[in-house]
């Protein structure tokens, strides 16, 4: 069978692994790189000369000038993708039609689903970032969706915005102070200034990417969150609304499996998320603040301070099993200096049982408690070591606990923000 030069980097925690600063180091040998779920809920950051970069929607393979393409299953807010494109254009990056492509496909987040996400989530309490996601995909599923293709037809895009509107409104009215009316007109005015933007980027994607698939290129698929987020896989019902997982590429892209080759897990040397829900290792004690300033962990998208814990192999495991990871990348280690001793989690206990794969049940998840291992932490500032042979002890001894509980080689250690604070094993 034809090999194929496709790359796949996937979150293997709650998202916020570094899968941004990740990316971008690895499109310096990358023709294409690839969103295929979620919307700007996501946010990559990237330091690059000296300079911060949070992007939401685009790749940031696009700060290396490469190609980058945002794939069918993407929820993309018109407004949002303009106001990125505009400050990449300030800050002097080229993004034209020769190198950002948007799938006609890929549904479009409209004013409503905003709204929406915000009316939910005073009832069901997920902790969403509010940026429309979930109701945007739930059109979709519903079938009353909007597609880029149809919000580049006037014609089609008012008559759907009306039906929408109609089902819409007497749940959002309450919450606008502006009449249906009113409401239809603002986003037709929207509709009017974005379409014209959008178009030129617009194509069939899939097409696009078999075509450089099968002529050799290199192609990285970018996920956005991560594994425990996943719809299907993640701890739900306190998860995104997409499939971060390998298993999205495919219907995200419309690329069939046999495209999807090397797959790379990134993992944070500690665990983290924002937003509700169950998070077995987090820590309770005054540790947790220490973690999240060293770390300095604070969303991306939200500016929310993320909950802090220790290294959850259970977790990880489960990311690896689900999305036949080949390798792994660690983030973040540098963040716990100082930290004595470290602890791993390496099973859930609930009821006497012991659980070493991931529980589905909600109940088991939220009142399962963690077994750890502790190993000695360590001092060193570890930032400006650039061979893995030269990392001290305790730390060699912290990744391979790691490696050996989770089964996988971790082939990558990123030790600060900037590009050159990586070891390639
Ligand atoms: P939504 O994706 O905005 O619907 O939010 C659903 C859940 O996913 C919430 O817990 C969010 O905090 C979380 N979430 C969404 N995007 C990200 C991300 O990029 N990093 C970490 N958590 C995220």
């Amino acid at each position: 069978m034809k090999n194929y030069n496709t790359i796949s980097i996937i979150g293997t925690q709650w998202g916020d692994e570094g899968k941004g600063k990740v990316v971008h180091y690895l499109s310096r040998d990358a023709d294409y790189i690839v969103r295929y779920q979620g919307g700007n809920n996501a946010g990559h950051t990237v330091v690059f000369d000296n300079k911060e970069y949070i992007l939401h929607l685009i790749p940031s393979g696009i700060l290396e000038h490469k190609k980058c393409v945002i794939a069918n299953g993407v929820v993309v807010d018109p407004e949002a993708l303009y106001n990125e494109i505009q400050f990449l254009k300030l800050k002097g990056f080229k993004v034209t039609k020769e190198n950002l492509f948007i799938s006609d496909r890929a549904h479009v987040i409209l004013p409503y689903h905003k709204y929406l996400d915000v009316v939910r989530e005073k009832t069901q309490k997920i902790g969403t970032t509010q940026k429309g996601i979930g109701p945007c995909y739930a059109d979709k599923y519903s079938r009353s969706g909007i597609r880029i293709c149809d919000y580049l037809e006037e014609d089609t895009f008012i008559s759907l915005l009306k039906k929408n509107i109609d089902e819409k409104y007497p749940l959002i009215k309450n919450f606008v102070s502006i009449s249906r009316e009113s409401l239809i007109k603002q986003i037709v005015q929207h509709q009017r200034k974005y379409s014209k933007f959008l178009k030129p980027f617009v194509t069939d994607t899939t097409n696009l990417l078999i075509n450089v698939i099968e002529k050799g290129y290199v192609v990285l698929f970018e996920s956005a969150q991560g594994t425990m987020l996943d719809v299907d896989f993640g701890s739900y019902p306190y998860v995104t609304s997409s499939n971060p997982i390998v298993g999205g590429i495919s219907i995200g892209t419309g690329l069939p499996p046999k495209y999807i080759k090397k797959v790379i897990g990134i993992t944070k040397a500690y665990t983290t998320r924002v937003g509700e829900g169950p998070f077995p290792t987090e820590i309770k004690s005054q540790l947790q603040e220490f973690l999240r300033n060293q770390g300095n962990e604070y969303g991306a998208t939200t500016g929310r301070p993320r909950r802090c814990g220790w290294f959850d192999s259970v977790v990880v495991r489960h990311a690896i099993k689900i999305n036949s990871i080949d390798e792994l990348v660690l983030t973040k280690l540098d963040c716990l200096k100082g930290i004595n001793p470290l602890k791993i989690c390496i099973a859930y206990k609930y009821k006497g049982k012991l659980y070493y794969d991931f529980p589905s049940s909600r109940k088991i998840q939220s009142l399962a408690k963690p077994v750890y291992i502790s190993t000695t932490g360590f001092n060193e500032e570890l930032s400006n070591i650039t061979e893995y042979k030269k990392l001290p002890k305790n730390v060699k001894r912290y990744i391979e606990l790691i490696e050996h509980y989770c089964g996988t080689k971790i082939k990558m250690f990123s030790l600060g923000r900037e590009r050159n604070k990586t070891i390639i094993r």
